[in-house]
């Protein structure tokens, strides 16, 4: 019997949608990825040098270049493409033009007659998720932003080094905005299924030097310390939209830390934030609700406030 053929497409052909393509590639997630680019010879080129990793993978995924009217038939966009911040622009510029060309890409693929999920790794990425499914109006289980995704991994492998742990061993997540005003909510990390907490406090001595806020810090740090020494960051995030993808095309219920439009989880509405949800075939099966201290709770609703006053700039 034949198979359904599972078809992404990549919008932004640079370093990250590169990255993202040769990534599941190489993880056989999907059989054909067609790479867009506002600079159609890039997507064509990505897409040959992609189609000649071919014979040296496990399964073969067709990888060719497309326009933004070819995705009728797509189970999934990733969306990479978006506006960069250039030296003296404000975080507002790169708002507005981020939405501009957001809205243009969505409205041209929404053209086509897609009506499959959005995987969205654009920044700011909760304001552009919100974007996408403004414009889109798709439904909420759709439109999935990277979120804080990648700031879990990046924990995750910060505590790995600490207690010399696998990272898949350690549990936990960092929260809220893909940005500044993100956090750890340390009452649910767990190693091995024991609580980081419980464990700094039973083992004193030996865990003396840990600092649970430098770890915090160096996690929301990490994409800048990269992005200051070489201009951009690509694998880390190229292998987070391939695993949300997967999670998405294999129906796998992965709980990933991904960025949803909130209907009253966590007590926001309304608003796009990282929260854990469980993903699977269409996209956001549930969003993950647990049980913030007040501490945390506070901190989330502050990174809410925080995305809320960006979305609510642009619409002004
Ligand atoms: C990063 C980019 C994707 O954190 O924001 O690597």
């Amino acid at each position: 019997m034949a198979r359904k053929t599972r078809k992404v497409t990549i919008v932004g052909s640079g370093l990250v949608g590169a990255a993202c393509a040769y990534s599941m590639i190489n993880q056989s997630i999907c059989d054909e990825i067609m790479m867009v680019d506002r600079t159609y010879d890039r997507a064509v080129a990505q897409a040959l040098d992609l189609s000649h990793c071919m014979d040296f993978t496990s399964t073969r995924t067709k990888v060719y270049a497309g326009d933004l009217e070819d995705c009728r038939d797509v189970d999934v966009v990733v969306l990479t493409a978006g506006a960069n911040p250039k030296p003296g622009q404000s975080r507002l510029d790169v708002l507005e033009a981020a939405e501009q060309i957001t809205s243009g890409i969505v409205n041209r693929i929404m053209g086509s007659g897609f009506d499959g999920i959005f995987v969205v790794a654009a920044n700011p990425v909760d304001v552009v998720t919100h974007i996408v499914r403004e414009v889109s109006g798709l439904p909420r289980n759709k439109v999935i932003g990277t979120g804080t995704s990648l700031d879990s991994a990046r924990l995750k492998t910060l505590l790995s080094d600490v207690f010399s742990i696998d990272p898949r061993s350690v549990q936990g997540y960092a929260l809220g905005e893909h940005g500044d005003s993100q956090f750890v909510a340390w009452s649910h990390v767990t190693i091995g299924g024991k609580p980081i907490l419980q464990i700094l406090e039973q083992h004193k001595e030996r865990f003396q030097g840990v600092d649970l806020k430098e770890i915090a810090q160096k996690t929301k740090d990490a994409g800048w310390e990269i992005f200051t020494r070489k201009g951009n960051t690509q694998f880390g995030i190229g292998n987070a939209l391939a695993y949300i993808v997967r999670s998405i095309l294999n129906d796998e219920h992965k709980i990933i830390a991904i960025s949803a439009i909130l209907e009253g989880e966590y007590g926001q509405t309304g608003v796009c934030a990282g929260v854990p949800a469980i993903i699977g075939e269409g996209g956001i099966q549930e969003v993950v609700e647990l049980n913030l201290n007040a501490e945390e709770q506070h901190k989330f609703n502050e990174s809410c406030s925080i995305i809320k006053n960006a979305i609510q700039g642009l619409a002004s």
